[in-house]
């Protein structure tokens, strides 16, 4: 049976201490409501609604970047999750299916458990992941009766014997959507918050004779985010496990705890990732590439057997193919590096085509930026860059052609020619030696008139 997701997004999240939206916030270089919809991704949703009400427009932004098919529900007033919730009928109208709710501040919801979720449907009408909480703190209670949930209460409108039970709401719901809206449609607003909890939803189906299940998982998956402090330690489990699955994966890190990954970070098997490497969004590292120690990498590709690092800073739309050499000190951006070509020092190269085998030598910049307009170097394959050519770009050099050292190319330089850009040296035989000699004596000089 088909699925499609509701997306809880439109709390302020105030203990954030924010001008941005809490599902926002980013862990793993990606927003919170990203991780929730790729959780609920595995389940091949047919609709994906994210109900936003906070920072709508920046949230509908975000969630189209993740799914430029989703569906946004705007919630005016945040009066309460089943009022959230609600919100979502009109994006799910003539749809059959079930409904699953999450939280777009839970990003740790494994796709196996809503799996499980799904599974469990066949024998309840409504089915609550819970979680045994080490602190069960302010969340929800599920009171059981035997193997059925009977209802949850929340922390607020709890009794002292309720608060002491340690099975709690981890908020994901999933039931049949039409089922959902009939039970959402009953619930009121009279408790200690005032507001509409989708919590009581749970007492509303066992009033009409349905069944209840609760699917349990491990208390990690359900953390949600409300502080800085649990974003922070939020990060810190999403990077140990990205640790762990690279290393699974056959990736040697060879100092784990130094390397940060993004949720899309992608490292092949045999790839060798020295310490301190940071992996922003958007990166592919493939099969026996090294990256070695103390580099910054975002939204780039290097390709099999490439080497990149140490202090090697490789920016948007870098692409490394197979068998490059980028070395210390150098910065690339949007610019293709061919195989086998080295940029081994010192260099910076962006907007830019390098060519098969060619060798960039240290300090070579391209000047792509001439304060108003960005402009592109083109390098032939083969070609030899002398240590600190400036490219003033728009210019193209071509295959198998030299610069000489320290030179300022403005103008293409053809295929097999030698460019010198730079002024002929003048040597005066003899000069050096006397003009220290007249500094000397000049010091020499002023002490004695001084003393
Ligand atoms: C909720 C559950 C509680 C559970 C806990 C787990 C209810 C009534 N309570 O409490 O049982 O243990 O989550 O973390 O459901 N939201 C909206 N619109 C609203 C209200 C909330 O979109 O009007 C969104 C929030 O942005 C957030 C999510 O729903 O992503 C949960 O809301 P929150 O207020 O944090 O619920 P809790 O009080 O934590
Ligand atoms: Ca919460």
């Amino acid at each position: 049976m088909s699925v499609s997701l509701v997306i809880l997004a439109a709390g302020l999240g105030s203990r954030m201490n924010s001008d941005r939206p809490k599902v926002l916030h980013p862990v793993g270089g990606a927003p919170l409501l990203a991780h929730a919809m790729r959780a609920g991704d595995t389940l091949e949703p047919e609709r994906v609604v994210v109900v936003a009400g906070h920072g709508a427009e920046a949230v509908a932004k975000a969630a189209r970047a993740e799914n430029p098919e989703v569906l946004i529900a705007h919630q005016a007033e945040q009066r309460g999750t089943a009022h959230a919730v609600a919100q979502a009928r009109a994006a799910l109208e003539g749809f059959g299916g079930d409904a699953v709710v999450l939280y777009g501040d839970t990003p740790f919801v494994s796709g196996e458990t809503l799996t499980a979720m799904r599974e469990a449907r066949a024998r309840h009408a409504v089915v609550v992941l819970g979680f045994e909480a080490s602190d069960p703190g302010r969340y929800g209670r599920l009171v059981m009766a035997g193997d059925s949930l009977e209802r949850i209460v929340e922390f607020k409108d709890a009794s002292e014997d309720e608060r002491a039970i340690t099975l709690c709401n981890s908020g994901v719901v999933c039931a049949d959507t039409s089922v959902l809206f009939e039970l959402i449609d009953g619930v009121g607003d009279e408790n200690a918050a005032g507001e509409f909890y989708l919590t009581d939803i749970v007492a509303i189906a066992r009033q009409k004779g349905l069944s209840v299940g609760v699917v349990r998982c491990d208390e990690a998956e359900t953390l949600g985010i409300n502080t800085r402090a649990e974003l922070a330690a939020a990060e810190s489990a999403f990077q140990a496990r990205k640790r762990a699955e690279a290393l699974e994966d056959g990736v040697t890190l060879i100092a784990p705890e130094t390397i940060f990954f993004s949720l899309d970070t992608f490292i092949g098997r045999d790839a060798v990732v020295g310490p301190n490497v940071v992996f922003g969004p958007g990166v592919t590292v493939e099969s026996d590439a090294v990256i070695r120690a103390f580099c910054h990498l975002e939204g780039c590709h290097v390709s099999r057997g490439a080497s990149v690092g140490p202090f090697a800073r490789l920016r948007p739309d870098a692409y490394l193919a197979e068998h490059t050499h980028v070395g210390n000190f150098v910065e690339i951006k949007n610019a293709n590096i061919d195989e086998g070509a080295k940029i081994n020092h010192l260099t910076y190269i962006g907007d830019a085509d390098v060519g098969e085998r060619t060798n960039v030598g240290a300090g070579t910049i391209t000047c792509n930026y001439d304060g108003v307009f960005k402009h592109r170097t083109v390098i032939g394959k083969d070609v030899f860059v002398g240590s600190n050519t400036m490219l003033v770009a728009p210019v193209r050099v071509g295959d198998e052609a030299m610069t000489g050292s320290g030179s300022v190319i403005t103008a293409d330089v053809e295929a097999g020619a030698l460019a010198l850009g730079r002024a002929r040296q003048v040597v005066k035989p003899g000069l050096a030696r006397s003009l220290m000699a007249r500094l000397k004596a000049r010091k020499a000089e002023t002490k004695k008139s001084e003393g």
